[in-house]
């Protein structure tokens, strides 16, 4: 029985690849690594939803609309917002994204993660919202939605380089779920639900705030080495290591560290964690042998997401942010298929009496 799907191909698809043998992220052709030099999250966003996102929308056109869909879900917080604030910032981008209407566009639907989750961490603070510039790209945006003043050039470039690296890459669980969900024809913002739903686990896109605790933990310890045996010895699992996917290191995780170069505080840290990944990496192949477990991106990304002054739990549901647009991206192409996502289980139960 393989439970995980492991190997298992569930759609076809022209819009990313993950090459877990050779260490590439494709979207649309392009490596991550143009993506993050050439075009910038907004710019990949509409390569990836060019002739998805509605019959004739160009690129230009679904980057203009990026603007307007600010807006609108500017315009439509309320309802939801005082109640949402209330409750973890994981519910309260659940209860947002709930918020969203069935008729959505794409970039509406995109529009409401970066506008309902700024204005729920300002309101959890007793700050309210601040109103999008539509001429800004969504990370600077966000940012200064966030702290209500534009953020500084690097620290929003940086936001940038993170979104468009996790924007998209292949059948990863929270994609699959929002491909079941619109295979059943249910609307794209019902599939960013059923996606953001899956991504809240540590496992998927809840890692990096738990990778942070980790790396903390093990500086605290004062002995990297003896914290990593004792972790190993007792089956807990490193963050920040392992992949369904990669054999080989993630090759993000290397674009978030140049990234990471150009800001200045974070550097003394970054030095902790190259030391850390380094023995955890010996230390892995100790306990693991022949399970090949390699450095995925979630180290640098914790350290990318501290250093632009975002709080650990806000770490998934930003994360989340960039995330979505491969999300609608995958639920858009899954639609035109027309099929009905229904596998089967091996029933192993008990059969009635006689
Ligand atoms: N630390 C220690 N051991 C590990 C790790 C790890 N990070 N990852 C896998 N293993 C071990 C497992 O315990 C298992 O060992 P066993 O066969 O002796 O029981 C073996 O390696 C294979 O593990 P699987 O669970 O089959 O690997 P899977 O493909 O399901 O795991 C996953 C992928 C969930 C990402 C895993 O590597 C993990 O838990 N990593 C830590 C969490 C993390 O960093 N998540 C972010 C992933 S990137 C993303 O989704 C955004």
């Amino acid at each position: 029985m393989n439970s995980g799907l492991e190997g298992v191909i569930a759609a076809e698809t022209v819009l990313s690849h993950t090459d877990g043998s050779r260490g590439v992220v494709l979207v649309r052709g392009h490596t991550v690594q143009e993506l993050i030099s050439r075009h910038g999250y907004d710019g990949s966003v509409a390569l990836l939803w060019e002739g998805f996102a509605g019959d004739g929308l160009t690129r230009a056109g679904i980057l203009e609309a990026f603007g307007d869909g600010r807006q609108l879900a500017f315009q439509r917080l309320g309802g939801w917002l005082e109640a949402a604030a209330q409750r973890p910032l994981i519910e309260g981008v659940r209860m947002c994204l709930a918020a969203v209407p069935d008729e959505s566009t794409p970039s509406q639907i995109a529009a409401a993660m970066p506008v309902g989750i700024a204005a729920l961490i300002r309101s959890r603070r007793g700050q309210s919202p601040v109103a999008p510039d539509p001429s800004l790209g969504t990370a600077a945006d966000f940012l200064r939605m966030l702290h209500g003043a534009p953020a500084d050039e690097p620290i929003a470039g940086a936001l940038d380089t993170y979104f468009t690296a996790v924007m998209d890459n292949g059948l990863n669980a929270s994609t699959f779920t929002a491909r079941v969900v619109a295979s059943t024809r249910a609307s794209i913002a019902s599939a960013v639900v059923g996606g953001y739903c899956t991504f809240t686990g540590p496992l998927h896109g809840g890692a990096p705030g738990p990778t942070l605790d980790m790396l903390d933990e093990a500086a605290a310890s004062g002995d990297i080495d003896a914290w990593l045996e004792r972790k190993l010895a007792g089956g807990g699992r490193l963050m920040g290591f392992g992949h369904r996917v990669f054999r080989v290191r993630d090759p993000r995780a290397d674009a978030l560290r140049e990234s990471l170069q150009h800001l200045g505080p974070s550097v003394g840290r970054l030095a902790f964690a190259a030391d850390f990944e380094r023995r955890a990496l010996a230390a892995l192949s100790r306990h693991k042998p022949g399970r090949s477990l390699q450095t995925n991106l979630e180290i640098n990304a914790a350290l990318l997401l501290d250093a632009v002054g975002l709080e650990r739990d806000a770490f998934m549901p930003v994360f989340a942010i960039g995330r979505s647009a491969g999300w609608i991206a995958h639920a858009l192409e899954q639609q035109k298929t027309g099929r009905m996502i229904r596998p089967l289980a091996n029933y192993i139960g008990p059969q009635p009496p006689g």
